[in-house]
């Protein structure tokens, strides 16, 4: 299937480490760029060129001029721990920015992290239920889970992309990227039909990165249900909370 190609995207996490990067890539491809900010004085963190629109990620009733006319949404929030953060900022902007949308189409990419499906580790569980919302939306998404950020050496830029999400240590071993390169790939992936259905760990391999990303795109497995295509089958939905079976009954509706 071939999706009308976006023009207006909204960066959720504007003023993060890849939000930034992911801003500027988005308006050197030569999208509209809208910014979403906790507050007008954040707006000065934005690159020059993109919207900057207020709004409260962890409140839907506040996401509606910044969903206002766009057809994309990328998504590089994320909270770094403290009780009940994931759960509210990870899995709730998300969440959030579909209600706001209201069954309106958009093209979504979703960062979340390599080893999100490892139950072990502290919040995955809401960054895979933010996944399983995209999933759930309709919507042509790209789900982008990187490895470890600027861990990369110079001479290891070819993006290398995987899929299952079998490597969990919680160190670098678990694979690198450049955050820049995150951002092409997030921005890239919106104008892919090949990247469309697709969820896959990022990483970076010795070389130089490819011009192009379709063929890298076209090789991996597209999704067909809750997970990812080559994801442990770990945390049954049956065993969801309840809350969270409503929203992505909500987010389906
Ligand atoms: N570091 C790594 O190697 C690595 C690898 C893979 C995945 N990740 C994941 O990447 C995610 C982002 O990391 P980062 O280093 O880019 O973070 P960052 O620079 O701190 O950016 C986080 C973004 O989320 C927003 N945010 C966080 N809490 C919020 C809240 N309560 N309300 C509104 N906005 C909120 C921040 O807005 P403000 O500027 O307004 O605070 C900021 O725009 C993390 O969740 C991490 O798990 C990291």
């Amino acid at each position: 299937m071939s999706y009308t190609t976006p023009r207006t995207v909204l960066v959720v996490g504007s003023t993060g480490s890849i939000g930034t990067p992911t801003i500027r890539e988005a308006l050197a491809q030569g999208f509209q760029v809208r910014a979403l900010i906790r507050d007008a004085g954040r707006a000065a963190h934005i690159p020059a060129g993109a919207e900057p629109v207020v709004g409260d990620l962890t409140r839907a009733e506040t996401l509606a001029d910044a969903v206002d006319g766009v057809d994309a949404v990328i998504f590089t929030h994320g909270s770094h721990g403290g009780r009940g953060q994931a759960e509210i900022v990870d899995y709730g902007a998300v969440r959030n920015t579909l209600l706001a949308l209201d069954g309106r189409p958009a093209r979504l990419a979703l960062m979340t992290a390599v080893g999100t499906t490892d139950r072990a580790t502290e919040g995955h569980d809401w960054k895979r239920r933010a996944e399983r919302l995209v999933r759930a939306s309709g919507n042509p998404y790209t789900i982008v889970r990187p490895g470890w950020f600027d861990y990369n050496a110079p001479d290891e830029r070819c993006i290398v992309m995987r899929q299952g999400d079998t490597q969990s240590t919680a160190s670098p071993a678990d694979g690198v990227i450049a955050r820049d390169q995150i951002a092409r790939v997030l921005v890239d992936s919106l104008r892919s039909d090949a990247a469309d259905h697709k969820t896959l760990e990022l990483v970076a391999g010795k070389g130089a990165a490819q011009e192009d990303l379709t063929a890298t795109f076209a090789a991996l497995e597209r999704d067909d249900g809750p997970d990812g295509a080559l994801d442990k089958d770990n945390m049954p939905l049956a065993a969801e909370p309840v809350p969270v079976v409503d929203d992505l009954d909500q987010i389906r509706n």
